[in-house]
């Protein structure tokens, strides 16, 4: 027999046997919202929260755009590679089946979604935490007529969940006086609704078998460009600010909690409110020269809302901490990102392995 006919044979017959789930990989379950989001709302067509046009994605593969709200890479995909686990597909990928499942996990983020399901009803259509878990329980039910209890069991149990939303919850939510969160609560009581209902749903997840979890805390939100705009002097908005900082505080004491209540799992929580903040006071000591304004922009006119293709680019992407008008660019999130790596204290299972994955900066089509 030919040598490569038979190096395919035995390639092949590993593969079989690695599908039927006797050693399951693990993979990652990610809840979120657009700052996770890896093109689930490019899919929801009549969300009004959407990154699917130029020039969203440009650094990143072929430079079109692929659902995530930045030019690169998210957070998560920086963490997760930074793991050696997979890239997980956006839920709504039309490619979704079992065995990509099995092999990748599954991507629930949504653009405008919240802890809360009244979070961004502005933006018509975005999947909320509660039904992102929804889904997941969706999927539960898939790799179970495909793999059998047991097998899932055991491929859940070993996953490795991420939980990052909340921002939302305040700036398309509690802070907008069009929403009746915002009149029917004052800060104390909204913070102890939002984290009693992340209580609610992060045990939900532990009752599905969900036993290794990272959290995501918030950044100053007040200093996002949107947030300055609305502010007479430029400056940072402090109630925003505020609120992330005890959003912090209290998610952190939930996740300290429920480590306590469930020794079976593995809770961890980190944010990187300190950091971010001060690459926005002292940009130039990370190498940064903009903190302040979106890179892609719709001329002068602010806020822009969202990156367009007749918006213009910044000439130096890395160099901008922030991408548009809610959203880091791909060097700010690798910045955060390496932040979460240390609060978490995973370890960097690819060190010196595989090449870097930033983003070469091309020109852009427009240069100021
Ligand atoms: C939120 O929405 C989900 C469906 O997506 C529903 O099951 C749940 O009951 C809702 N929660 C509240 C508090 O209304």
């Amino acid at each position: 027999m030919d040598f490569n006919l038979a190096l395919v044979i035995v390639v092949t017959t590993i593969l079989g046997i690695g599908l039927q789930g006797c050693d399951s990989k693990v993979v990652q379950f990610i809840f979120g919202d657009s700052l996770s989001d890896v093109g689930n709302n490019m899919h929801l067509s009549r969300s009004l929260a959407q990154a699917s046009l130029p020039w969203y994605g440009i650094d990143m593969g072929n430079g079109l755009p692929n659902g995530r709200f930045t030019n690169g890479r998210t957070v998560s995909d920086i963490i997760g590679d930074n793991m050696d686990l997979p890239r997980p597909p956006a839920f709504l990928d039309p490619s979704v089946n079992e065995d990509i499942i099995l092999e990748n996990g599954v991507n629930y983020a949504s653009g405008g979604g919240g802890i809360l399901n009244e979070t961004g009803a502005y933006f018509i259509q975005r999947f909320s935490l509660d039904k992102q878990i929804e889904l997941f329980q969706g999927t539960q039910e898939l790799i179970r007529a495909k793999i059998g209890k047991r097998a899932a069991y055991k491929f859940f149990k070993e996953a490795s969940y991420v939980v990052a939303l909340g921002s939302n919850d305040f700036i398309n939510n509690y802070l907008m006086p069009v929403y009746t969160d915002s009149w029917t609560y004052n800060d104390e009581t909204f913070m102890d609704y939002l984290i009693g209902t992340l209580e609610r749903q992060l045990k939900l997840l532990h009752s599905l078998g969900a036993r290794q979890l990272v959290v995501f805390g918030l950044g100053p939100m007040g200093c996002i460009p949107l947030q300055r705009v609305l502010t007479t002097t430029g400056n940072c908005r402090e109630k925003a600010n505020k609120l992330a900082l005890s959003f912090n505080k209290a998610a952190s004491k939930l996740i300290d909690d429920l480590a306590e209540n469930f020794p079976d799992s593995s809770y961890k929580f980190g944010d990187a409110y300190d950091v971010v903040y001060d690459v926005i006071s002292n940009p130039n000591n990370y190498g940064f020269q903009n903190a302040d304004s979106p890179c892609c922009s719709f001329w002068n006119i602010r806020p822009a809302l969202t990156c367009v293709p007749a918006s213009s680019l910044c000439k130096d992407r890395s160099k901008y901490v922030f991408w548009d008008e809610y959203h880091p660019t791909d060097s700010a999130n690798e910045l955060i990102a390496n932040e979460l790596i240390k609060k978490f204290g995973l370890s960097n299972t690819n060190q010196g392995g595989a090449p870097s994955p930033a983003p070469a900066v091309a020109p852009s089509p427009e240069d100021r």
